[in-house]
């Protein structure tokens, strides 16, 4: 292992997600290539004291330990299911819970899925400005899926898959030295 820590957030509840398929497939590639220790959480995993939280104090251990997990990364994979065109509201409202120094220069993949490709545009008119917000560095290759690039909640699309391996390549500006073969030998 590199040593570094790859986390990687669905904003979606539903299980089983392609959302959370499609993240937890990013992870798994990018731990591959560099060597990171990755987790991969959904809403289902920060739990309901979400929804009533004004403040970071006021939800529970188990959501907090989700944040303090997102902010504590080397990088991270953001996934957003498409609700009427943008992000679902509550998983606006667990970013809404980060400070805005928490992700300042954190490296960030942007990855969405839909129902068709209507709203492909939503990681860059949706996903990136609010990145932006944070000062973080969110990759410039944003992986949008539809359901069709799934086969039994699995990424079946050549296309999907090479898109992904372009934004994975682009971590390496961030993790120059990064490797499992080099972790192996050290
Ligand atoms: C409330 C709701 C609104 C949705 N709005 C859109 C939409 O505007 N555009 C779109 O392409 N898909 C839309 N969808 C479809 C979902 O984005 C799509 O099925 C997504 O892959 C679901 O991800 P999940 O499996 O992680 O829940 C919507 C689904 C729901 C439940």
């Amino acid at each position: 292992m590199s040593g570094f820590k790859l986390v990687g957030i669905a904003g979606s509840f539903n299980r089983p997600s392609k959302t959370l398929a499609l993240v937890r497939h990013v992870a798994e590639r990018a731990s591959i290539r560099y060597g990171f220790t990755t987790k991969t959480y959904d809403l289902n995993d920060v739990g309901p004291s979400l929804g009533s939280a004004l403040w970071r104090k006021d939800l529970d251990e188990r959501a907090s330990r989700v944040i303090d997990e997102i902010v504590r990364a080397d990088a991270l994979i953001i996934g957003s299911p498409t609700y009427k065109g943008s992000y679902p509201g509550l998983f606006k409202h667990l970013i809404d819970l980060i400070d805005p120094q928490e992700l300042r220069g954190k490296p960030i993949i942007l990855t969405a899925t839909g129902g068709g490709d209507r709203h492909a545009l939503m990681v860059e008119h949706q996903l990136r400005p609010l990145f932006g917000f944070f000062m973080a560095h969110t990759l410039p290759t944003a992986v949008y899926a539809s359901d069709r690039d799934f086969a039994d909640y699995t990424v079946s699309s050549d296309q999907l898959s090479s898109r992904i391996g372009e934004v994975i390549g682009e971590l390496a500006a961030f993790f120059p030295h990064a490797s499992p073969a080099i972790a192996a030998a050290e």
